[in-house]
């Protein structure tokens, strides 16, 4: 049987490294095979393209060379990994997945790719196949950054003060997401995600339940 294949997305700060851990914990207490992984960084390749695209000056590529990357990522991540487990039967969680590089990159949001070439790598990496389901975690910039910014190392303050300068940037990424997410609303559904933790892991277990009956 085929698993089923949930991806989590959102700007920083939303919280999907601790919902896409609290799903599995809850999809794994009723008796699911379930593995959880991220991009970039899925993979052992893929944690060596992840360093290329994370670490160094933020302007040693540009946008169409880090989305080439992401979807080499991508491609391996399905390959070794996400496909393999659905064969299996099992339900992959993923943190983030191709709609992060529609959003970063593409042209009207993050960046300057053309939505046409996001799309032709796409078909290329990844072919017909879709998420079932995708959570975007949606919250206000602002309140994303901090929490990203208190994890870092407390310096919440300075931090913010630099990061206003990059709040257009945020606030682009934040509509990329919804508009995606208005795109495909039979594969995509908003959570607000300003809430407690445990709230929003209620709103998600009962998405994964309305819309794939897990
Ligand atoms: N609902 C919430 N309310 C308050 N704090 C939260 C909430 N969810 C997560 N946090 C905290 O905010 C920080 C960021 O959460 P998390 O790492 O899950 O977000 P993320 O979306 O994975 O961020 P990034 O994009 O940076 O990987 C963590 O310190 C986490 O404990
Ligand atoms: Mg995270």
């Amino acid at each position: 049987m085929l698993g089923k294949f949930i991806t989590i997305e959102g700007g920083e700060g939303t919280g999907k490294s601790t919902q896409v851990k609290l799903l599995a914990e809850y999809l794994q207490n009723k008796g699911c095979d379930v593995i959880t992984t991220k991009e970039p960084g899925g993979t052992e390749v893929g944690l060596e393209i992840r360093r290329l695209l994370v670490c160094g000056d933020k302007d040693k590529m540009d946008a169409t060379a880090e989305a080439l990357l992401y979807f080499a990522d991508r491609h391996i991540h399905l390959e070794q990994k996400i496909w393999p487990a659905m064969r299996d039967g099992k339900v992959v969680i993923s943190d983030r997945f191709a709609d992060s590089t529609v959003a970063y990159q593409c042209y009207g949001y993050g960046q300057r790719v053309k939505r046409e070439v996001i799309d032709e790598l796409y078909k290329i990496a990844v072919g017909n196949f879709k998420p079932d389901l995708t959570i975007v975690l949606d919250i206000d910039p602002k309140v994303g950054l901090q929490r990203s910014f208190a994890k870092a190392d407390g310096m919440v303050e300075k931090e913010l003060r630099f990061e206003v300068r990059e709040l257009e940037f945020h606030n682009n990424l934040r509509r990329g997401f919804l508009e995606i997410a208005k795109q495909e609303p039979e594969r995509c559904v908003v959570l607000d995600a300003n809430k407690t933790i445990e709230g929003l892991h209620k709103d998600i277990v009962a998405t994964v339940a309305q819309r794939l009956g897990l």
